[in-house]
């Protein structure tokens, strides 16, 4: 029976006591809060640039990279023995305007070989990277891909591509896929979940190189009742009978919607994380959880203001989700 552990542990203490890993997204800027560096430094073991490595932030004009907020990023997690999780190389939201201008995608495979590149040399400790960010297309597609840039200007081979890129320039580094929407029982998750194991069994059987699936995890409680452990379950199965290591790579949970009582609302995200991390730590295949930001202070869902869907309030306050958080890992086997 796995020991409990007491309320007042660190996440990173007892994921990796579970040989797991505990981590949070961060954005440069919020690296000048002391108090949110404190809980970063005590709580997670691994560091993920919330919008600091992507193309459109990288590469403003083209062929000047700036890489000073990346660097701010890389610098703090070096500095401080995290792990650095690099985060995204090609997301169809994160392509520079002048790449998208008049169609300059279409046969312009060098532009983006050329940020693999420099990202690769640049992060050297990198240890894996989101390659493709949510490649899935929501709407009913006979290959399940989303209609993207990438998609139009180079077809589905972009994908392909871009994973033969990654491993040439940063060969060590653990590759990935990252897709949201696929954790609920609804026929649109349903279709997302079988239009990514479509395509991860295509790479897998063309020898296409790639480690991992970040299955992200921006729960929401409107739909949380949608959680059906025994799919989640037999989804997870599909992606480690694969062969790859599975991440639960951006946890949060979108509430603000939510009736009743701030102690009501914390309590029912703390039993939404609770439900879905139960699950998902059963699967051996997953080896990581990262949440998208630590504290409510800093959360792309409270804008505008109000969401409390992360472990730390607004405050710096532990909350009801951290322990959530703790439970589930402290509930898993080493
Ligand atoms: O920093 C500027 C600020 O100066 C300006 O006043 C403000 C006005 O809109 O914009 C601020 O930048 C915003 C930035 O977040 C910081 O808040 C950008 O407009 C906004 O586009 C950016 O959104 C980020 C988004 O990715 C796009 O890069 C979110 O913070 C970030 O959480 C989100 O992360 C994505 C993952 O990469 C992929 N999965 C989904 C996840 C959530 O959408």
């Amino acid at each position: 029976m796995p020991s409990r552990v007491g309320a007042g542990s660190f996440l990173q203490d007892v994921a990796g006591s579970r040989r797991m890993l505990f981590g949070a997204a961060v954005s440069a800027a919020h690296l000048r809060d002391a108090a949110l560096c404190e809980a970063i430094l005590r709580e997670t073991g691994s560091l993920t640039a919330e919008l600091e490595m992507k193309w459109s932030h990288v590469e403003r004009h083209e062929g000047q990279f700036e890489f000073q907020d990346a660097d701010a990023v890389a610098n703090f997690a070096h500095a401080h023995q995290k792990r650095l999780h690099g985060h995204a190389l090609l997301w169809h939201r994160s392509i520079p305007d002048w790449a998208m201008k008049a169609g300059r995608l279409q046969d312009d495979w060098d532009s983006i070989e050329r940020f693999v590149a420099a990202m690769a040399r640049r992060y050297s400790g990198v240890e894996s990277w989101d390659v493709i960010n949510e490649p899935i297309g929501p709407a009913e597609q006979p290959d399940g891909l989303r209609q993207s840039a990438f998609l139009h200007a180079f077809g589905p081979d972009y994908i392909r591509r871009a994973l033969v890129s990654a491993r040439r320039h940063a060969p060590r580094a653990v590759l990935c896929i990252n897709e949201y929407g696929i954790e609920y029982n609804t026929p649109e998750h349903e279709r997302k979940r079988r239009g990514l194991v479509q395509l991860l069994a295509e790479l897998r059987r063309d020898g296409i190189p790639l480690d991992c699936v970040g299955v992200q995890a921006h729960l929401d409680l409107s739909q949380h009742h949608h959680f059906d452990p025994a799919v989640f379950a037999r989804f997870l199965d599909e992606l480690g009978a694969m062969g790859l290591q599975v991440r639960i790579s951006e946890l949060d949970v979108k509430e603000k919607d939510s009736d009743g009582s701030v102690a009501e609302r914390d309590r029912a995200v703390a039993e939404a994380t609770r439900s879905f991390l139960s699950v998902a730590l059963q699967n051996r295949a997953v080896g990581s959880i990262t949440c998208w930001g630590l504290s409510d202070r800093y959360s792309w869902l409270d804008v505008p203001a109000g969401n409390r869907g992360l472990p730390f309030d607004t405050d710096m306050r532990r909350k009801p989700m951290h322990s959530a958080i703790l439970d589930a890992l402290s509930q898993r086997q080493a």
